[in-house]
């Protein structure tokens, strides 16, 4: 139970001034939802939504779990981000401040942004783009990158964002699983002060065949390698933009147009497609980047997150763009040139609201203990008035010097419970307004019906832990997955659960006496490693993709002090159980191949080598007793039923 003691409350100052100024502020706007739940939504989407036609219809919830939210409305979203803040008078605004890996500085302002947005949106439309179509953007932390995004979004057509780190066969997924006509990415990449290769990877993925619709390659200009250009297909992003007008049309869409895809680990099969609209996605990236961090013009928001992810979807190509903030853009690593880097660009761009991952703050904290000088208590980081956290439960040892050493003591912190398929922030403290107790993520966000229940739907009393379960639609839902709505539906409102919930595969907790949440963790074969979600299975499928070496493999993950899991495999190999140097040997190979089929972040960091895998009598491999094994903690499980306790011994020791 959590005592007031170890309660923060709102800085006093902070809560007198917050957009949800204060506790019975954030319960009046609770209570508002709960009393017409569609009324308090559609007042908010004509808040901070401009609409180009506006919704009648709020909820369209006649097709559930389809949900529709705004349908009759149109709009588009990159004129909510740009055109808007121009029209205000915030052309001069800077709108990104863009730090490239070695330090240079560019700073691009509203009226910047929305010419080059336009000359991108132009030249997409020249390639013959149209509304509908899907662009796979395969790009790293850039302003292009951002740019191309809000490109696809003037023109209605779809993106779909692929991190950087992903493979040539996991991005040959994702185009050939799209129909993407179309794939925009840069000769290399570079961080750490890295060259790493993009269009390579690109070519690579698109020889794995699958990807036929793809009528062009359109390569922007990072490094100035020399790389391969294959014509007609392929064709330099700067040379068709030197042409393009610098104003374009918005395409007004309907609110339910596919705003993007971007694919995420499920605990079964092949990454799915997570589909999100124009209205309620805007909304809700808006309403939160303004709430939860309590965003006022002259802040200066920077979000770590990379494109690649949701979080930088909805925390830096649409919230802080929605509403006219000025933001850091960041091409580099946290530990380049060493692990001060955070704390030196804090400093040095004033930035007032901080936005990272728990895996990133512990790494950094294991860097300042090893190296003083890249201790945060080093640097003036005074401008910071918020601080954020997202990904992955952040244990309340890092919450606690986040918030001593980063925030000075003085800054709440905001642990942002959400996911790629809801959108935006749903469980979430609001500086003004919430107490805070490390390791939780306190209460819903205001008009997000959060619940904690058992399988059969029934809510489970605080203090009694259960499934986490969204009970009404919200607008930023995921609509379904692109080409896969059975499988939507089986995910996310499966038949067999009752109360028609959103579901979303994690365990949690409330506090008896707050009723904060706790999230407990997935409740499904998905592994959380530095705050990246990887389904066991697709794992599995990787490393028994490699039929030269494998006969079968299970993955699970184990506990890791920096990584919040780690993910360790046990293997059985075609030929005999290799030891010692040869172990070693295969092992690494193991890791490289799983890191081509699927990226570097899904590398096991322990494999374990057996004749056999733990299995029941019938043939069931016990999933239970390898995450005893890969803890290294004593079996205390009933191993009668297994039908070879012998290879316990060997997974045990091998490695
Ligand atoms: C999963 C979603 C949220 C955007 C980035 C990750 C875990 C996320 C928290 C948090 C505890 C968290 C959950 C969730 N997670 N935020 N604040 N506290 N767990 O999005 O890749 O879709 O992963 O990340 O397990 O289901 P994602």
């Amino acid at each position: 139970m959590f005592t007031t003691e170890t309660l923060y409350v709102p800085p006093p100052a902070l809560a007198e001034g917050a957009h949800v100024a204060g506790r019975a502020a954030y319960d009046a706007l609770v209570r508002e939802a709960a009393a017409d739940h569609q009324a308090y939504w559609a007042r908010l989407a004509r808040e901070f939504v401009e609409w180009k036609r506006p919704f009648k219809k709020v909820l369209d919830a006649s097709n559930a779990p389809f949900f529709k939210w705004f349908e009759d409305g149109t709009l588009n979203a990159s004129y909510n981000c740009l055109d808007r803040q121009v029209h205000a008078g915030l052309g001069a605004k800077v709108a990104i401040l863009f730090e490239a890996d070695g330090g240079e500085v560019t700073r691009v302002s509203y009226a910047d942004l929305l010419a080059r947005v336009c000359r991108m949106a132009n030249m997409l439309r020249a390639q013959g783009i149209k509304k509908g179509d899907r662009i796979v953007i395969y790009m790293s932390m850039s302003i292009d990158g951002v740019v191309a995004m809000q490109a696809c979004a003037r023109i209605g057509a779809t993106h779909c964002v692929v991190f950087g780190g992903f493979s040539a066969q996991s991005l040959r997924d994702r185009i050939a699983d799209t129909g993407a006509v179309l794939v925009l990415t840069a000769d290399q990449q570079v961080r750490g002060g890295k060259h790493l290769p993009l269009k390579a990877i690109v070519d690579e993925a698109i020889g794995l065949g699958g990807c036929e619709a793809v009528r062009r390659v359109v390569v922007a200009k990072r490094t100035g390698a020399d790389i391969a250009m294959r014509h007609p297909r392929d064709l330099w992003m700067n040379d068709l933009l030197a042409c393009q007008a610098d104003t374009c049309s918005p395409e007004w869409v309907g609110a339910e147009h596919p705003l993007f895809l971007l694919y995420t680990s499920g605990s079964t099969g092949k990454p799915k497609g997570v589909q999100h609209s124009t209205g309620g996605y805007l909304l809700h990236a808006a309403l939160t980047t303004k709430w939860t961090f309590d965003l006022r013009p002259e802040d200066m928001f920077w979000c770590t997150a990379d494109i690649g992810w949701v979080t930088g979807h909805t925390y830096i190509a649409y919230g802080p763009l929605a509403l006219g903030a000025t933001q850091v853009v960041f091409e580099g690593v946290p530990t380049y040139p060493d692990a001060s880097r955070f704390w030196t660009m804090i400093q040095d761009h004033r930035v007032s609201i901080f936005y990272t991952a728990p895996t990133a703050i512990r790494s950094l904290i294991k860097a300042a203990e090893s190296n003083a000088e890249t201790h945060p208590d080093r640097f003036d980081l005074r401008s910071l008035r918020i601080l954020g956290s997202v990904g992955e439960p952040i244990n309340p040892a890092a919450w606690e010097w986040y918030h001593r050493h980063v925030g000075g003591g003085r800054c709440p912190i905001v642990d942002t419970f959400w996911q790629t398929e809801t959108g935006g922030h749903m469980i979430t403290p609001l500086p003004g307004a919430t107490s805070l107790v490390p390791g939780s993520c306190t209460l819903p966000f205001p008009g997000i019906d959060a619940a904690v229940v058992d399988e059969t739907g029934a809510d489970v009393p605080n203090g009694q832990g259960g499934i986490l379960v969204i009970k009404k639609p919200w607008p930023s839902m995921i609509r379904t997955i692109w080409g896969d709505p059975e499988r939507f539906r089986k995910s996310y409102y499966p038949d067999d659960f009752k109360g028609g919930y959103y579901l979303a595969g994690d365990g949690a907790i409330r506090d008896a006496e707050t009723g904060y949440f706790t999230i407990t963790g997935r409740i499904d074969d998905v592994l959380n490693v530095s705050g990246h979600r990887m389904g066991t299975m697709e794992i599995e499928s990787a490393l028994v993709a490699c039929t030269e070496l494998v006969a079968e493999a299970a993955v699970v993950g184990r506990p890791d002090d920096t990584t919040g899991e780690a993910i360790c495999a046990f293997v059985v190999l075609k030929g005999s159980r290799p030891t010692g140097d040869e172990a070693k040997a295969i092992a690494k190979r193991l890791r490289d191949w799983v890191g081509k089929e699927i990226g570097p972040i899904a590398k096991p960091k322990d494999i374990r080598f057996g004749d056999n895998l733990p299995k029941t009598r019938s043939g069931k491999i016990m999933r239970r007793l390898l995450r005893s094994v890969a803890i290294g903690e004593a079996i205390t499980q009933d191993t009668s039923t297994l039908d070879n306790p012998m290879v316990l011994d060997q997974l045990m020791h091998s490695n």
